[in-house]
C-alpha cells in the first residue's frame, strides 16, 4: 500500500500521523489527527511528545460559513484605530507568503480553556458544530479569544498553499472525514524542530505513519482530484 493510503487509513481509524512539510519550507514535522477523533489523551500526547502549538485547521468552506477570517484581515481593519497593527504586518515570513492564523477560541462550557479536557472539548464541539451544519450557533457556543488556535486553510488547499494547514485538511478530505484537523509541531530538545532522524525513531517506536508534503500533494492532485 502507498504511504499516503496508509496515512489515510490511520487517520480514518482516529490515529495520529506525522507529516513533514519539506526541506524548502519550515522543515517541520507535525503530529496530525482528524479533529472528529480528538480526545484529552491526544492533547496530552501532542503537548508532551510534540511540544509545539496545538492548532485546529479548518476547511475554507466551513470558515466561510462560520464567518472566520484570517487574523491578518482582522488586524488590517483594526489598524485604523490601532496604527501599530499596520507596523506589525507579517510581510516577512521566511518560509511562506501568508500565515493561516485566524482566531483563538474556547467552547463556552470550558473553564480556563487550556487543560487537556478543555482543549479537546473545544475542538470536538467545533467539529461537531460543522459536521452537523449548525454554523449559526458558532458565537452562541464559543468565546474568543481562547486557547485553541484556529487556522483557516487557503481556498484550493494544496493547489494554492502547501502548509501543514492545507495539507492536513486535504488529507482529511481524502479520508472522507470532516475536513478539520488538529496538528502540533514536533520540537527537539536542542532549541530546534525535531530532526528527521529523531522523527523516524519516534514513529518507529510508536507505530505512527510518517508522510511528507511532496507525496501528499502529488497524491491529492494526481489521484484524488482526478477521480
Ligand atoms: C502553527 C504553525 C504551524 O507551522 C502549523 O503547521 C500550521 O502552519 P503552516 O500551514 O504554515 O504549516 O505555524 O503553529
Ligand atoms: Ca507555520
Ligand atoms: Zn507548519
Amino acid at each position: 500500500m502507498s504511504n499516503i493510503k496508509n496515512a489515510i487509513d490511520a487517520l480514518k481509524k482516529g490515529k495520529i500521523v506525522l507529516l513533514y512539510d519539506s526541506d524548502d519550507r519550515e522543515g517541520e514535522t507535525d503530529m496530525v489527527i482528524a479533529s472528529e477523533f480528538i480526545t484529552p489523551e491526544t492533547i496530552r500526547e501532542m503537548r508532551k511528545n510534540a511540544g509545539g502549538l496545538i492548532c485546529t485547521c479548518i476547511h475554507p468552506d466551513f470558515c466561510d460559513k462560520l464567518g472566520i477570517p484570517f487574523m491578518v484581515d482582522i488586524l488590517d481593519i483594526a489598524a485604523e484605530k490601532y496604527p501599530v497593527l499596520k507596523e506589525l504586518y507579517p510581510n516577512d515570513i521566511p518560509y511562506d507568503e501568508k500565515s493561516t492564523f485566524a482566531l483563538y477560541a474556547n467552547h463556552r462550557m470550558t473553564f480556563t480553556g487550556i487543560t487537556d479536557n478543555d482543549r479537546a472539548f473545544t475542538i470536538k464541539k467545533l467539529t461537531d458544530l460543522c459536521s452537523s451544519e449548525r454554523f449559526s450557533d458558532f458565537g452562541k457556543e464559543f468565546r474568543c479569544p481562547g486557547h485553541v488556535a484556529l487556522l483557516r486553510a487557503t481556498k484550493g488547499l494544496v493547489t494554492k498553499r502547501q502548509g501543514h494547514t492545507e495539507m492536513t485538511v486535504a488529507l482529511a478530505e481524502m479520508a472522507g472525514l470532516t475536513p478539520i484537523t488538529t496538528i502540533c509541531e514536533m520540537m527537539g530538545d536542542n532549541g530546534k524542530a525535531l530532526s528527521k532522524d529523531l522523527v523516524k525513531k519516534y514513529s518507529e517506536e510508536n507505530n505512527f505513519v510518517t508522510i511528507n508534503g511532496k507525496e501528499l500533494i502529488d497524491y491529492y492532485i494526481n489521484e484524488f482530484l482526478k477521480q
